[in-house]
């Protein structure tokens, strides 16, 4: 709501080209960009000014959206191309999809199509006509936090389109329930595959490492591309989702708030346990380095394979920094504390790198980490050029390689 006034239109910046062009030229372009502009801003002021008589409580700059979707690097699933899906009305650019229908396509919130469970509601594999399947999730809004969540994600999400970042396909409401629209991500959150049934032995070193890249690519994107940025501030690994090629995206943008806003007080402190930089939860105090203090708790997630607070005892918890850190600097003591799943089937300088990139990442003082910009490059040459990196095949230590591991030991 508030925070998100300040998402502005890119200026049209002139190119070198027209300076080139003789002054008459220049002139005439000058004067007509000059109307143009005019006749749009008096447009624009008129539509903001009927839009503020008609719906006084409501308006919220909904005159600004694309700015950043049309920077996008891929074409994400639309829900235009789906001809019978019947689309009601929009909301700023975001469609609305009949609540009827998508109560239908989920089964009626079927136990069996629930994807996983959140604060606020849960998430259901639907499948719409034309059988394009989704995730909706569903939020309960008697508490005004979850209508405040849903607002800022629909709002945020609706600007945002990168390969890293979930795509939000519509939304939907109904009296006290409010429902958004994603793509799908077939092989769930990171955190199911690391701690769920299959303990991770779905990712080998290889796929961790593009999940830790892809995720750095996503938060760079906010970072670094959006104006004005945007801290993902419930960065977790329940929130990085899963393709079936298991590309990562960022997911959750309830909490998210853009740069410039950090310092009002109306932002209540929240988070999550384990992956909250230590700055943040004493002084309230957030930037850009808090997310990437919680890079690292994921980083360190997937490294380990243990979640980022594991329980001692009851009412006794350690986070996994405090745990790791000592021996995450130690070479002797490092390759016993990797998750037993990928133990030995990587290269020891690279462990040693990305354990390095972690133990930055989780610096308690936030000037000292990394921007993530610079844990990217750093990851980049670890992950397989099939999988998105800068990795040749061949570089590849011969137990990595399944199916022929006694190639060379040939009569
Ligand atoms: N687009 C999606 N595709 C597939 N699974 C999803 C999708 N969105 C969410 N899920 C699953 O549903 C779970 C719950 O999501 P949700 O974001 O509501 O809660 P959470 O991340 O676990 O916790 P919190 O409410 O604190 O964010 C996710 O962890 C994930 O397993
Ligand atoms: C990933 O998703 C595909 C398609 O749904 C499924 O067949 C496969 O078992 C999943 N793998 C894991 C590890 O979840
Ligand atoms: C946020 O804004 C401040 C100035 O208001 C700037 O110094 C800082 O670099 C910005 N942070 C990001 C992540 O862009
Ligand atoms: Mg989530």
């Amino acid at each position: 709501m508030l925070f998100f006034r300040k998402f502005k239109r890119r200026g049209i910046v002139m190119g070198a080209e027209q300076r080139q062009m003789d002054s008459h030229k220049k002139m005439v372009i000058a004067i007509a960009i000059a109307s143009t502009s005019l006749g749009a801003v008096i447009l624009s002021v008129l539509c903001i000014w009927i839009y503020h008589t008609k719906y006084p409580s409501k308006s919220k700059g909904k005159n600004v959206q694309r700015s950043d979707a049309e920077k996008g690097l891929t074409s994400a699933p639309t829900l235009s191309k789906f001809s019978s899906i019947k689309l009601v009305g929009k909301k700023g650019c975001v469609p609305i999809i009949d609540y009827k229908q998508i109560e239908k396509a989920t089964g009626n919130y079927k136990e069996s199509n629930i994807l996983g469970e959140g604060g606020f509601g849960c998430v259901y594999k639907a499948r719409l006509e034309d059988n394009l399947e989704v995730a909706v999730k569903k939020l309960h809004c008697e508490n005004p936090c979850a209508e405040q969540e849903f607002e800022n994600e629909v709002e945020l999400l609706s600007k945002i389109q990168h390969p890293n970042v979930i795509s939000l396909l519509g939304c939907s409401s109904n009296e006290d329930t409010r429902i958004i629209v994603y793509e799908l991500m077939h092989n769930g959150s990171l955190e199911t595959q690391l701690h769920g049934p299959s303990h991770g032995s779905a990712l080998t070193w290889h796929l961790r490492m593009k999940i830790a890249l892809d995720t750095a690519r996503g938060l760079k994107y906010l970072h670094e591309h959006c104006y004005p940025a945007v801290i993902h501030r419930d960065l977790k690994s329940s929130n990085i989702l899963l393709d079936i090629k298991f590309n990562a995206k960022l997911s959750d943008f309830g909490l998210a708030i853009t740069n410039g806003t950090q310092n009002k007080n109306n932002i209540k402190l929240s988070g999550t346990l384990g992956y909250v930089a230590p700055e943040y939860l004493l002084d309230g105090k957030l930037t850009d380095k808090s997310d990437v203090y919680a890079f690292g708790v994921v980083l360190l997630e997937l490294l380990l394979g243990k979640k980022p607070v594991e329980k001692l005892a009851p009412a006794q918890c350690q986070s996994i920094v405090t745990w790791a850190m000592p021996q995450l600097t130690d070479r002797s003591k490092l390759p016993n504390i990797v998750d037993p799943v990928i133990k030995d089937t990587m290269d020891p300088k690279h462990l040693y790198q990305v354990a390095a990139v972690a133990v930055l990442c989780v610096q308690p003082e936030p000037s000292y980490r990394p921007l993530i910009a610079d844990v990217l490059h750093s990851l980049i040459p670890l992950v397989p050029v099939e999988l998105g990196g800068t990795l040749k095949v061949a570089q590849l230590p011969q137990q990595v390689l399944p199916g022929n591991p006694h190639e060379d030991s040939s009569p």
